[in-house]
């Protein structure tokens, strides 16, 4: 890991600058009040679902495994079987639904109502979190957040293509989208831009592309040819883009993906046709302990470029799934074991990103006060305006959040899924883990309640 540290990136930041933090981080808390997430509202299946799954570690291993094998279900008998198989034996103590849908007869018209109960529910949470089937069942939300004065980039749910039918599939999904969405989103006055002369702002459509999923053979065994052929496939959404006017970001992926992702966005945005594309966006994760190396790296292709990128900022969404992985095969996690190392390399590279603003956007994906206030605070300290970065926020899991940081004259925009139930299973399992997740800033808030100023502490790195 990168060692070295300059004057302005050190990781004990000055007091001044965390007593201004704290000042802000507490403004923004009381802005938001008594306000809930829709994740968290126990008025909702999600929020008590969630409530379960925070109070009772059996119930959410055994609920995570329904959820994830249900939409693969293809009839009611199979739906009770695996209810009774996964909460038979956790759920004798939780009072509706599950107690009265186990030990029911597969064939029974109970049987059938409570795979009609089932279903709706875990509806209902992905609904949360995923804002609509297609682009075009999609556009009521996306104009709700531009009304509500946010912005938005769309993510088509997919995670693997198995077959390059498949992945021809998912690539005609793309093209669509920004076909549609550039067309419909750009006749409402709501698309006039939030903060004017931002650069975030010059089109109102944006897509996040998770690429991976376009190419059924991409590995990182098979790394050269995952990356021509990525490149090609990039190229062609580029050049899509480039026609309707839209703005792209590249998401991060797993940690074996993710060399190859940089390799394919190195080679889009260098290339001659692309090298004037406005702000192609790519995503550095915190958690990764060479992330620093992988952050430099992106600072010295834009300045080679010569023409700015976008950077998003976030902690990264595979913590578990890698951790278990290299754990299970007796390999080195390339991710930080605590939680506060990651907070407090997120901050030192929301530093560094500042610090490089001219040239690399910077887009802060966090749900996390504490982070964002840094980053707000060190952006002011070093003479940036509300032009020069922006926040942004997963659909669903902090309304109240984004509402307070939008008031306060930023952009944030927020990110917004859009599929079906199965392609989009693996991203609701990854956002019930985080807000169930004992780490989880989003549930010490709005689950626990923990003190403000504990929440709003400098992480102190433990590694
Ligand atoms: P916090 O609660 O402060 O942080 C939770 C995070 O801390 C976990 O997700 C994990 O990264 C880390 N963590 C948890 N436990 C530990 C531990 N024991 N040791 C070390 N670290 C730990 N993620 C991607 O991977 N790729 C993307 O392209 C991507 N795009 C995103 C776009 C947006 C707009 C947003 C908001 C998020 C995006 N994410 C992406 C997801 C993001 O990584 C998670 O939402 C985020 O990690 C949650 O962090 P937080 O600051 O909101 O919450
Ligand atoms: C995920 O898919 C948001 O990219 C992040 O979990």
């Amino acid at each position: 890991m990168h060692q070295q540290e300059t004057t302005n990136t050190a990781r004990n930041i000055p007091e001044d600058l965390n007593a201004a933090i704290l000042s802000f981080g507490r403004d923004i808390f009381s802005q938001i009040g008594k306000e809930q997430p829709s994740a968290f509202n126990k008025n909702f299946w999600a929020g008590r679902i969630m409530e379960w799954a925070m109070t009772r570690p059996e119930f959410k291993i055994n609920m995570f495994r329904l959820v994830d094998v249900l939409p693969a279900l293809r009839n009611s008998r199979a739906v009770a079987a695996h209810v009774n198989e996964y909460l038979g034996t956790v759920a004798k103590d939780l009072h509706g639904l599950a107690e009265w849908g186990l030990n029911v007869k597969p064939d029974s018209i109970r049987a059938k109502l409570t795979a009609a109960i089932v279903r709706k529910s875990v509806k209902e949470m992905a609904n949360q979190f995923i804002a609509g089937e297609t682009p075009k069942t999609a556009l009521k939300a996306l104009r709700r957040l531009r009304k509500q004065k946010t912005a938005f980039t769309v993510d088509l749910l997919g995670e693997y293509s198995v077959s390059e039918k498949e992945a021809e599939q998912y690539m005609q999904r793309y093209l669509e989208a920004l076909e549609i969405l550039s067309d419909e989103v750009r006749k409402w006055p709501e698309s006039a831009p939030i903060i004017e002369g931002h650069p975030g702002e010059t089109t109102p459509v944006c897509v996040s592309v998770k690429l991976t999923a376009l190419y059924s053979q991409s590995s990182p065994l098979n790394f050269k040819r995952s990356v021509s052929i990525l490149s090609e496939r990039l190229a062609r959404i580029a050049s899509k883009a480039k026609e309707k006017e839209a703005s792209l970001y590249i998401d991060a992926e797993d940690y074996a993906s993710n060399p190859i992702i940089l390799e394919v966005f190195k080679n889009v945005f260098s290339s001659r046709e692309f090298l004037d594309f406005p702000y192609p966006g790519i995503v550095v994760q915190a958690y990764a302990k060479e992330s620093r190396q992988v952050m430099e790296d992106i600072i010295a292709f834009a300045k080679k470029r010569n023409n700015p990128l976008a950077v998003r900022l976030v902690k990264g969404a595979y913590w578990d799934m890698e951790t278990v992985l290299s754990s299970q095969r007796n390999w080195p996690s390339p991710l930080f074991a605590k939680k506060s190392t990651t907070d407090a390399n997120y901050e030192l590279l929301s530093r560094i990103l500042i610090d490089n603003h001219k040239i690399c956007l910077p887009a802060f994906g966090s749900h996390n006060i504490r982070s964002l206030s840094h980053a707000c605070c060190y952006a002011k300290a070093s003479g940036l305006t509300e032009r020069d970065f922006e926040l942004q926020m997963l659909y669903g899991m902090a309304e109240p959040i984004g509402r307070a940081f939008a008031a306060r004259g930023y952009l944030v925009r927020f990110y917004v899924p859009l599929g079906e139930m199965i392609p989009g299973m693996g991203y609701l399992v990854r956002r019930l883990l985080e807000n169930t997740s004992n780490e989880s800033f989003l549930r010490h808030t709005f689950f626990d309640s923990e003190e403000i100023d504990r929440l709003l502490a400098e992480p102190e790195p433990a590694e």
